[in-house]
This record gives structure tokens, C-alpha cells and sequence, in this order.
């Protein structure tokens, strides 16, 4: 380590708002206008900032459609993580520090309200929306993945309940779970209807599943996870509630450009590559790790490809 680069070390951290970003950027995959919202800072100046780190090799950067998201990187050389973590133990109790982490809660739950006031005000009006999908071979492939009856399944985002129904009448005993009252109602609904099938309806959101440790044989979440604030965490969640050997299970979008699914399906996020998928499971110790990709189904519209991902827990 010559003397330059340690001077480019101490420079890069010396800015304030520099060790701002990254207490912020190790804590959540942010974009820009987040970063503004959380600093109260003109973007001229975050973005000014995030390109010196950037340019340091601290950030990665990802494209999410017309969106960059930067999160802090992991990889880099031993100096600058020995550095970051002097300098994270020294902001413990700053006034400052702590404000900045008050307004990222604040702005990962708006992340999650969008999502949850876009499914409230859809409710039972999402099967037809869905249909654009055209998804019944997709969920069927989900399905058959879990059939063993007398398995105890939750699916999480269960919608209007029409996953939860069909792993129902196959024997699977189902605890169905989702953050939107109305969507709930709707699946309410559809269940009374079907004659003799009982499944377990809980209001909750998959940040803090309302599910004990290990209560579950397998957890599931049909495209759901690209309305998710934090998938990664999302996944780790699924992890916690499923028994030794247990399975979580994720179907969803490859990355996409369908700019059209922000605003017409509320969507946060146009999919996720296979390495990102790859490496939620992998970061929490999810073993058998399978990943299987399926060509976009066609119904009128561009779908985009999906993906299901799977992992057990250690035994
Ligand atoms: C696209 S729908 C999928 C519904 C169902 N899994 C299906 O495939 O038919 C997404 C569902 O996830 C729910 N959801 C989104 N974010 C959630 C969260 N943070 N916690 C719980 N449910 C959530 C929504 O309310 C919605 O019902």
C-alpha cells in the first residue's frame, strides 16, 4: 500500500456526506431520488458524491429499467473496509447518523405503502388484472414443486388466494398471508365459496412474516417479491419460518425493460437477475439452490421471461 493510495483513502472518507451515503448504501440498495429524500440534499450534489465513490470502487451499481440503484460494494481492498469500519464505529450515537437512519425507515416503508395502497385499491379487480399474465402453466410448474400432501405451505402475497386454493384442494395444508386488508377480503371471498376447503387467512407483511420459527414445511412467494422493498430481506424472512430442511420458494421475473408494469401493475421492481437471485439464497445459507427459467408467456403483450428459485434450509 503506497502512500498515495492511503491519502486517496483518508480523502475519499474525509467528506461528511460521503460517509453519509455509505452508512446509508450499506444498509439498503437505494437510488438517487431516495438518497435526496433521506439527506435532504439537491441531486447535482448526491450525485456528485456517489460518482467519487463509485469511482473509489465502494458502490455497485445496478440498472433497474430507466432506474440506477447503488448499494455499497464488499469487494474491495482490505484498506478500505478496514477504514469504513473505523469510521462506522466512530458515527455510534451521532445526532446525524441516527437521522439519516430514522428517514430510510421512512423511506422503506413508503416503498412498502405504495404497494400496499396500489393491491387496496385493486382488491378482488386483481384476477382480472392478472390475467395479462396468462399464468396458469406458471403457477402450476410452482405447484408441483410442493405437492406433497400433508406438507404445511405458506404462500405469502397470497392475492386474491387463487395459488392457496389450488395447493388446497391438492391436500396442502395452507397458511395464506398478505399485507393488503382488500386483497384479503377478496380471497376471503373466493374460499367461502369453494365448498369444504379450509386455509389459514393472516393479515401480515412479509418484511415480519406472522409466523413462528419453523412453523412452516415450505414457504412460497409467487410474483411477488418484484413489490418488495428489500427482496433479499424478504427471502431471508421465508428462511426464519420454515422447519429444518424446509423450502422456500420463489417465482418472479428475469430482469426486464417493461417500464409499462411500474405504472400499470405497481410494480417496484422490473425483475431480478440470476445472480441476484442467486446470492440472496447463497447469503443465507439456503442449500440445493435451483433455479430454473421459463421463455415469457405471450397474452396480447411482451411478458417478460420468470424464474423459479429454490433453496432448503440445513437439515
Ligand atoms: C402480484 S400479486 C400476486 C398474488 C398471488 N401470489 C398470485 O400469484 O396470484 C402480489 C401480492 O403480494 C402482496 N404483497 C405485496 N407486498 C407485500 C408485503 N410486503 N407483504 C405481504 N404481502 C405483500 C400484494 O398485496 C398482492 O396481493
Amino acid at each position: 500500500m503506497g502512500a498515495q493510495e492511503l491519502q486517496r483513502v483518508f480523502r475519499t472518507f474525509s467528506d461528511p456526506t460521503r460517509v453519509r451515503l455509505l452508512a446509508l448504501l450499506e444498509r439498503e440498495e437505494l437510488a438517487v431520488q431516495e438518497l435526496m429524500e433521506v439527506l435532504g440534499m439537491a441531486q447535482s450534489r448526491v450525485s456528485r458524491h456517489l460518482a467519487i465513490l463509485r469511482e473509489a470502487g465502494l458502490l455497485h451499481d445496478r440498472r433497474d429499467g430507466t432506474y440506477v440503484f447503488y448499494r455499497l460494494a464488499t469487494d474491495q481492498a482490505a484498506i478500505w473496509n478496514q477504514t469504513w469500519a473505523l469510521v462506522k464505529e466512530n458515527l455510534k450515537g451521532d445526532a446525524t447518523a441516527e437521522r439519516d437512519a430514522a428517514a430510510l425507515v421512512r423511506v422503506m416503508e413508503s416503498r412498502a405503502a405504495r404497494t400496499r395502497s396500489f393491491f387496496d385499491s385493486v382488491g378482488p379487480e386483481w384476477d382480472a388484472v392478472r390475467k395479462v399474465f396468462n399464468d396458469d402453466a406458471l403457477r402450476a410448474r410452482a405447484v408441483s414443486r410442493l405437492i406433497d400432501p400433508g406438507l404445511k405451505v405458506a404462500d405469502i402475497g397470497t392475492g386474491t388466494g387463487i395459488l392457496a386454493i389450488e395447493l388446497a384442494r391438492l391436500g396442502v395444508s395452507v397458511i395464506a398471508i398478505d399485507h393488503s386488508a382488500r386483497m384479503l377480503d377478496a380471497a376471503r371471498a373466493k374460499i367461502a365459496a369453494e365448498q369444504g376447503l379450509s386455509i389459514d387467512l393472516r393479515h401480515g407483511d412479509v418484511s415480519a412474516l406472522p409466523l413462528s420459527d419453523g412453523e412452516v414445511d415450505a414457504a412460497l412467494a409467487h410474483m411477488v417479491l418484484h413489490y418488495l422493498p428489500s427482496p433479499g430481506d424478504a427471502i431471508a424472512e421465508m428462511a426464519r419460518v420454515v422447519g429444518p430442511g424446509g423450502r422456500v420458494i420463489v417465482v418472479d421475473f428475469v430482469s426486464h425493460q417493461n417500464e409499462w408494469m411500474r405504472q400499470e401493475l405497481g410494480v417496484t421492481w422490473l425483475g431480478f437477475s440470476a445472480d441476484e437471485v442467486a446470492g440472496w439464497f447463497e447469503r443465507i445459507g439456503l442449500l440445493d439452490y435451483n433455479r430454473q427459467e421459463h421463455e415469457g408467456l405471450s397474452s396480447g403483450r411482451d411478458l417478460p421471461a420468470t424464474f423459479i428459485a429454490s433453496g432448503r434450509r440445513p437439515s
